[in-house]
């Protein structure tokens, strides 16, 4: 199980800028207030937009695990390239289970080495980045043929994803015909309604469904994140049984035994009480850093909101950043350490690397280096986030750990379920609705006025309104 270390977020530590630890004691004001949302989280478990806490409960889990695995089998070895089309939530996760669970180099290895296709996420639309993708899947032995699209939209009306899909759509209908063009497609969305389901259900492309109620960041344990995963090989039931293992833990009532309830309240309170309102995730593990990603739109999207549940102005919110250990130390430590003390830092620690641990060798004897001589990268990256942690206390800056005993599916799981259960509190903890996203919409819609879409030209008049004009410094 991954364990949370937080006494670094405690005022005998780091002074003012901590906690004190009686005021999270039991009994304590901030352990009767979790009492008190876990219980209410109970009441609104798997309802509304909370229905993501029973994507690793049956018959949800079965459902969805089933269909995975008959897709995926029906795919096995018919492919050498997957390529994910989507954005956001419909992103983020898939690119985090496959940083973490597949190796670096896994698109570099040979077929039969690998555990599935070579894995590409095109997330955005600068062309030179998807072009380059699909020049080299056209390039690929023997073209298309081999190449699986996973389109991944709830909504399908997703500009970025949309433009995508019409391209690839229209290359595999050049490259294998009208007719078959469709067996290189599987999509990820809405089951019953919006513009991917029409087109779906039109060309009869297979389809997994993006479930009711669950939204975009807090998807990526829903085939949305899962299909893409499971045809590289990676064991989907261990991610839903780390889920399971930390929805357990954070149904607990008490704040020293629910590790999410625990990060919520440090967090929340460090930043509300003593103006830590930026919230750094720094892994010390290459392979976990793109947690930090999907982290970083979870925290954002979700508590970022201008108004609470009553509608008042609060500009709620924290700024998330990530960072890696160690590289980082090299980049930001001077700032974090000596800069504004606005900030708490999350650091990921490794225990124990197993098969992919590397010995340092014995034999230069030069005595400015000698200590390094026999021991391993995994001890030196282990003190080296240790130092850190101990810079950060000296400086009086509240950081808290989380522990990985091994990177396996098992606690991605739980680490996932955790920062979304983390989110949960926050967004009681804050008083705002953690799964709108009403900001995000005006630039949507901006966007269509400003590419033409019919009912929107009010739009492009608005930004033309408002951005007009000179400015120009070149
Ligand atoms: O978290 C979210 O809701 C967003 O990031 C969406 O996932 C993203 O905008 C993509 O939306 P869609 O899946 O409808 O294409």
């Amino acid at each position: 199980m991954l364990k949370l270390h937080y006494a670094n977020c405690l005022s005998d530590r780091v002074g003012p800028h901590g906690l004190d630890a009686a005021s999270m004691a039991a009994g304590s004001p901030s352990d009767a207030r979790i009492a008190q949302l876990t219980a209410s989280l109970e009441k609104t478990r798997n309802t509304g937009w909370e229905r993501w806490r029973g994507l690793h409960v049956d018959p949800m889990r079965r459902d969805h695990v089933s269909a995975i695995h008959k897709l995926v089998e029906e795919r096995r070895g018919k492919f050498d390239n997957m390529v994910v089309l989507g954005i956001g939530g419909s992103a983020l996760g898939n690119i985090a289970l496959q940083s973490a669970l597949n190796p670096p180099t896994y698109n570099l290895l040979p077929t039969g080495e690998r555990s599935g296709p070579r894995m590409f996420v095109v997330d955005n639309v600068d062309p030179a980045y998807f072009g380059a993708v699909l020049a080299y899947c056209k390039a690929s032995d023997p073209g298309l043929k081999r190449t699986l699209f996973n389109v991944v939209s709830k909504s399908g009306e997703t500009a970025e994803t949309a433009a995508q899909f019409m391209t690839i759509r229209q290359l595999l209908i050049d490259a294998l015909g009208r007719e078959h063009h469709g067996k290189n497609i599987v999509a990820v969305t809405d089951p019953a309604k919006g513009t991917m389901r029409q087109i779906c259900d039109a060309n009869r492309y297979a389809t997994l469904p993006v479930p009711d109620g669950v939204g975009g960041r807090f998807s990526v344990l829903s085939p949305v994140g899962l299909f893409s995963a499971a045809m590289c090989g990676i064991d989907i039931n261990a991610l839903l049984d780390g889920a399971a293992d930390m929805d357990k833990a954070c149904s607990k009532p008490s704040l020293s035994e629910n590790p999410a309830a625990m990060l919520a309240t440090l967090l929340c309170r460090l930043g509300l009480e003593k103006g830590k309102t930026i919230h750094v995730m720094m892994p010390y593990s290459n392979s976990l850093y793109l947690l930090a990603d999907w982290f970083r739109q979870l925290w954002a999207e979700s508590l970022g909101k201008r108004v609470d549940r009553q509608g008042k102005e609060v500009f709620a919110g924290f700024t998330p950043v990530k960072a890696l250990g160690t590289t980082d130390q090299h980049s930001q430590v001077q700032l974090y350490r000596e800069g504004p003390n606005d900030k708490v830092f999350g650091l990921v620690e490794v225990k124990d690397f197993g098969a992919s641990e590397l010995a340092i060798p014995t034999g230069l004897g030069v005595e400015a280096i000698k200590y390094l001589e026999g021991s391993t990268f995994g001890t030196l990256l282990n003190a080296e986030k240790r130092a850190t942690e101990f810079a950060l206390v000296e400086s009086r800056r509240p950081n808290f750990t989380i522990e990985f005993p091994k990177i396996d599916a098992r606690h991605v799981g739980q680490f996932i379920y955790l920062w979304e259960m983390a989110t949960a509190y926050s967004g009681l903890m804050l008083n705002i609705d953690a799964y709108d996203q009403p900001a995000v919409e005006t630039g949507k819609v901006a966007t269509f006025g400003l590419m033409g879409r019919e009912g929107y030209g009010e739009w492009k008049g608005k930004v033309e309104a408002a951005l007009g004009g000179s400015g120009w410094v070149i």
